[in-house]
C-alpha cells in the first residue's frame, strides 16, 4: 500500500466516528470515549498476569544473556492495552458486535494503539471468519511474507495463524511486516485457545540512543531474503512462501512489494530491499520506529530451535539484515535495538475469545514461550 492509500485510510477514520449516532459515550480514559449500553471498562487488574515473566537470560530469547535486558516483563499500563467487555453480548449477533467493536476502534485506536475486547461469543476459527469479514478494513495477504511460520486458516476470508513457531521460542517484538513496502496498518488477532500471556509495546522511538537512530536514519537498512529451493526441504522454501512452483509468478509479486530478485544457480531465491527505520503516522503525525531490522537479523534464526547450534552462514538463514550501505551492523546496536524494545513492553493476561486490535504503525507485538495448547489467530488490514 502506498504511502498516499495509507493516509487516505486513516484520514476516513474521523468521518467515519462523526457518523455514529445516538449512542450514549463517557470518557473511558483519558482519551477513549464508549457506548455504555455495549461496552464497560475493563479493571487494570484484571490484565495483569498473575505472576512475573523474567526477561533476562530467558532460554530461546534473542539478546536475553546480552547487556541491557530488563530483568521482568512490565505490566500493563492504565490504557495500555485498552480493555473493553462486550456487555450482554447475547443481544446481538457476532456480526452485529463485530460492527460495534468496529466503531470503537474507529473512534479510539489513534489515542490507544492496542485496544483489547472480552466476551465476544466467539470460540472458533469460523467465529473469527465472522469477525474479519465485519471488519471495514481491507485485508491484506501474507504471501510472499517472510519472518513468521504461520498457516492460512480461511483461504477466502484471508486469516491465518499468528504464528507456528515452537512454543519454547519467545517471539521478540516487532511490528508486523515493517520490512515490506506493503504492511498492515492495524492487525485484529483472537485467541481461539488462550489463557496465557500476551503482550505489546509502544513505540519505542524516544528510548533508543539518538546516535542509534542518526545511522540507521542515514543509512537505512537492507533486508536480504534467502529462500531455498522446496529440493532441499528447507525452512522456508519460495514454492512456499509464494504459494507456487512457477519461478515466472514470484517476479510479479516481488517487484509489486520493492524487492530485488537474484536466483543462484541451485534454484535458490534470494529478495534485498532497502528500506526506512522510522516513518510518520499517518493519523497522528507522530514519527515512530517502524522497521524489522533486529527481528530479522541472522541473530534471530539463530536462536530459533530449527537453526540453533547448526554452523549456517548469516546469508543462508532465512533473513539477515545491514546498513542499507551493505555495511554489517554492530552486536552493539543490535542489541540496543533488542533491549530497548524489550523495555517498553507489557505482558497482559490473555483469554480464550479475546479480540485484540493493534494499530501495527504504532505498537510492536510479541509472543512469549508457553506451553500447553494455544491456538490464535490474526487478521491483517490496510
Ligand atoms: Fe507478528
Amino acid at each position: 500500500m502506498s504511502a498516499r492509500a495509507m493516509s487516505a485510510s486513516f484520514q476516513r477514520l474521523p468521518k467515519m466516528a462523526c457518523v455514529i449516532k445516538g449512542l450514549i459515550r463517557r470518557p473511558l480514559t483519558q482519551t477513549a470515549t464508549y457506548n455504555v449500553s455495549i461496552f464497560e471498562p475493563i479493571p487494570r487488574e484484571e490484565l495483569v498476569t498473575k505472576f512475573k515473566s523474567r526477561l533476562r537470560d530467558r532460554p530461546l530469547t534473542p539478546g536475553s544473556s546480552n547487556g541491557g535486558f530488563p530483568e521482568f516483563l512490565a505490566e500493563p499500563r492504565e490504557s495500555f492495552p485498552l480493555g473493553v467487555r462486550v456487555r450482554n453480548s447475547n443481544q446481538f449477533s457476532l456480526a452485529e458486535l463485530t460492527a460495534k467493536c468496529m466503531e470503537f476502534v474507529e473512534e479510539n485506536l489513534s489515542h490507544n494503539p492496542a485496544i483489547l475486547f472480552r466476551g465476544l461469543p466467539a470460540r472458533s476459527a469460523e467465529d473469527f471468519s465472522i469477525i474479519a469479514q465485519g471488519i471495514p478494513w481491507k485485508g491484506l495477504s501474507y504471501e510472499g511474507g517472510v519472518g513468521g511460520n504461520r498457516r492460512q486458516v480461511d483461504k477466502v476470508i484471508g486469516t491465518y495463524t499468528a504464528s507456528d513457531e515452537p512454543p519454547e521460542f519467545t517471539i521478540e517484538p516487532h511490528n508486523e511486516m515493517a520490512y515490506n513496502a506493503v504492511y498492515p496498518a492495524k492487525s485484529p488477532m483472537m485467541a481461539v485457545v488462550g489463557k496465557r500471556r500476551w503482550l505489546r509495546t509502544a513505540s519505542c522511538l524516544s528510548k533508543l540512543d539518538p546516535d542509534v537512530v542518526r545511522k540507521f536514519e542515514e543509512k537505512q537498512v537492507r533486508y536480504v531474503r534467502y529462500l531455498p529451493d522446496k529440493s532441499r526441504g528447507e525452512y522456508q522454501n519460495w514454492q512456499h512462501v509464494f504459494a507456487t512452483t512457477n519461478k515466472k509468478d514470484i517476479e510479479p509479486i516481488a517487484k509489486e512489494q520493492g524487492y530485488n530478485i537474484t536466483w543462484d544457480p541451485t534454484g535458490d531465491l534470494y529478495l534485498w530491499q532497502n528500506g526506512p527505520v522510522s516513518i510518520q503516522h499517518p493519523l497522528t503525525g507522530e514519527k515512530v520506529w517502524f522497521n524489522q531490522a533486529h527481528q530479522h537479523n541472522a541473530t534471530y534464526y539463530k536462536t530459533l530451535p530449527a537453526f540453533a547450534g547448526a554452523n549456517i552462514p548469516d546469508e543462508k538463514l532465512p533473513c539477515h539484515t545491514y546498513y542499507g550501505d551493505g555495511s554489517v551492523i554492530s552486536p552493539e546496536a543490535m542489541q540496543h535495538l533488542r533491549a530497548t524494545s524489550w523495555s517498553c513492553a507489557v505482558g497482559f493476561q490473555w483469554r480464550s475469545s479475546d479480540l485484540l486490535v493493534v494499530d501495527n504503525l504504532a505498537a510492536q507485538h510479541a509472543r512469549m514461550s508457553f506451553t500447553g495448547d494455544r491456538i490464535n489467530l490474526v487478521y491483517l488490514t490496510e
